[in-house]
């Protein structure tokens, strides 16, 4: 009896310590994102899969992230991307099979390497199973009960229920045909579940489960925040809750608080797991509601967006910076830094662009690719400076650091692909955006070839010419590239900065400066001018100094004698 009582206990002892490492690597972690479409191709039909991710697994290791984060990779007629997914337990036979995906986990896995899919819980695809039967059900019909389905206005319900739009633009309903229409706030093609539906809650968890018993590590949840509505309100005016962020939870259609309620479920089955699964939110909600996704006993990680919409200026990233350290303080988790993703222009672009006193860089981006990247001019190698600096700055930060494939090579937006060949339904749906197909565009691994060494032939998206000179092979083979600063950054990084501690140090206004553990700092000139850089040994810099000084636009990261 004693003696089994022993055993029992030295595995609880056992689990929790898994557990605990686990949620440790997942408070620091260096996450990669794969857009698998756009990544490699293994068999030359322009199209990236499961097969060529395997084959750069190196790559990855190379370059010392902990995870990878897939965007979706199931049946989908990509609608938008892929984020309309017709079977959420399958592969596209386009990306390859099951079986190649767990050839790729076991490769990514020898490889020390994490594995995150994204899960797509707010909508399916208009091809589901469940919707195709919603439809043929007809007006009323039980199984329109996993969608949102509303009787439309007028005699014979031949319009809209009302006016609310969809974040692609255009409504945010579409016709049923029978005088009954379907709520999507993204695209048409991507009806909104309703969570209040038994099944749609039992399936998503076999979702879960299934992906986690082959071997996946974690999962990235798409918006997170919009899967319970209200829709008690339909008389409300667009103009009424256009202003999708507030701070109380009140919105009918985002953020509501008993969405954490799926949560917690969610929770109790990523902790069946030795070791837990790890979640992260991807959430666009006020940023005094963040950290409730990031809770303990909720997702667990949400992304923190506001360091992707800031400006290249100190007071933004302190500010930013400071809002994630109370997140953390107040979920016990940590936060996730990004500066971009598959949704935004990418940040060298961003940030060389000028500066507008009135619009964020994210909005002026936008305006700059409905002018085909012409007006207002792009300094490139600024942009690309900046951008070096930057991810020192997030790299150094307590917390998860998410890195957007092709952004280790300081790859610029696409600007200029025509708009007949664009796939994002956004530019599609509107005409005030061109979408986000440039940050999309295919990976260059090598400095010539059909689709520069993407695969045998010409990619899905065009690449520019510019893009050889980014590629792969070449920044290896350079030492002050931005893909060996990349490297370099990382395997510090890991010594460096294992803990959770920040201290600010005071500086000058246009100086970002802190403190790390046992007396490393990051000191980012976010200025024209050289500044004078506290005394001790530079570890890294993002660019050469400057006679001993620390030049604009540019972070290094210090040890400063004790
Ligand atoms: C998320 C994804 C985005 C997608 C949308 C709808 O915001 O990141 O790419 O279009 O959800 O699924
Ligand atoms: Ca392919």
């Amino acid at each position: 009896m004693r003696h089994n009582r022993r055993v029992t206990s030295t595995i609880d002892q056992d689990h929790l310590v898994r557990a605990k490492a686990a949620t440790d690597l997942w408070r620091t972690a260096v996450v990669y994102q794969i857009y698998p479409r756009s990544f490699a191709d293994s068999n030359g039909d322009g199209i990236g899969d499961l097969p060529g991710i395997t084959s750069r697994v190196p790559y990855l290791r190379s370059l010392g992230v902990d995870a990878v984060w897939l965007c979706p990779f199931y049946p989908s007629a990509l609608a938008d991307g892929g984020y309309d997914v017709d079977d959420h337990r399958d592969v596209d036979p386009r990306l390859g099979t099951l079986d190649d995906f767990d050839a790729m986990v076991r490769a990514l896995h020898g490889a020390d390497i994490k594995v995150i899919v994204d899960i797509v819980p707010n909508h399916t695809s208009n091809r589901h199973p469940w919707f195709v039967q919603a439809l043929a059900a007809g007006r009323g019909g039980p199984d329109r009960d996993r969608y949102l389905f509303r009787d439309g206005r007028g005699a014979g319900g031949e319009l809209p229920p009302n006016d609310w739009e969809s974040l692609f633009g255009g409504s945010a309903w579409a016709a049923a045909g029978d005088g009954q229409w379907y709520l999507h706030l993204f695209a048409a093609e991507q009806p909104d579940l309703n969570w209040e539906n038994e099944e749609v809650r039992a399936d998503f968890g076999d979702t879960l489960r299934f992906w986690a018993d082959r071997g996946v590590d974690g999962f990235r949840i798409d918006v997170a925040h919009g899967l319970r509505k209200d829709l008690s309100e339909l008389h409300l005016p667009w103009g009424e809750i256009a202003d999708l962020m507030r701070e109380d939870g009140s919105h009918p259609l985002w953020d509501r608080d008993d969405v954490h309620k799926i949560y917690a479920d969610w929770r109790r089955i990523f902790d069946s797991y030795d070791p837990p699964r790890y979640a992260v939110a991807e959430a666009s909600v006020h940023p005094a509601r963040r950290a409730r996704y990031a809770a303990a006993d909720s997702l667990g990680n949400a992304f923190n967006f506001a360091m992707q919409d800031a400006d290249w200026r100190p007071e933004d990233y302190r500010r930013v910076i400071n809002s994630g350290l109370v997140d953390m303080i107040n979920n016990g988790s940590t936060t996730s830094w990004l500066l971009g993703c598959h949704d935004i222009p990418r940040v060298a672009t961003r940030y060389g662009l000028p500066l507008e006193k009135d619009r964020p860089a994210y909005q002026v981006v936008k305006t700059w690719l409905l002018t085909d990247g012409t007006t207002p001019r792009l300094d490139r190698a600024l942009g690309e400076r900046r951008a070096r600096a930057a991810i020192m700055i997030l790299l150094a930060l307590p917390g998860t650091t998410y890195i957007y494939q092709g952004d280790e090579l300081g790859l610029h937006e696409v600007a200029d692909l025509p708009r007949e060949i664009l796939e994002d339904p956004m530019a599609s749906r509107t005409t005030t955006e061109k979408g986000r197909d440039g940050c999309r565009v295919p990976l260059p691994w090598s400095q010539d070839g059909p689709s520069y060494g993407f695969g045998s032939r010409p990619a899905h998206l065009p690449q520019p010419d510019w893009f050889g000179a980014y590629a792969v092979s070449v920044e290896e083979a350079d030492p002050d590239s931005t893909l060996n600063l990349y490297r370099r950054a990382l395997t510090l990084r890991g010594h460096l900065f294992a803990r959770t501690d920040l201290r600010w140090v005071e500086s000058e206004l246009s100086v970002l400066h802190f403190e790390r553990g046992r007396g490393v700092r990051c000191v980012t000139n976010l200025g024209a001018e050289p500044v004078a850089l506290p005394p001790g040994e530079v570890l890294l810099s993002s660019a050469p100094l400057d006679d001993g000084q620390l030049p604009g636009d540019t972070t290094v990261w210090i040890k400063t004698p004790r």
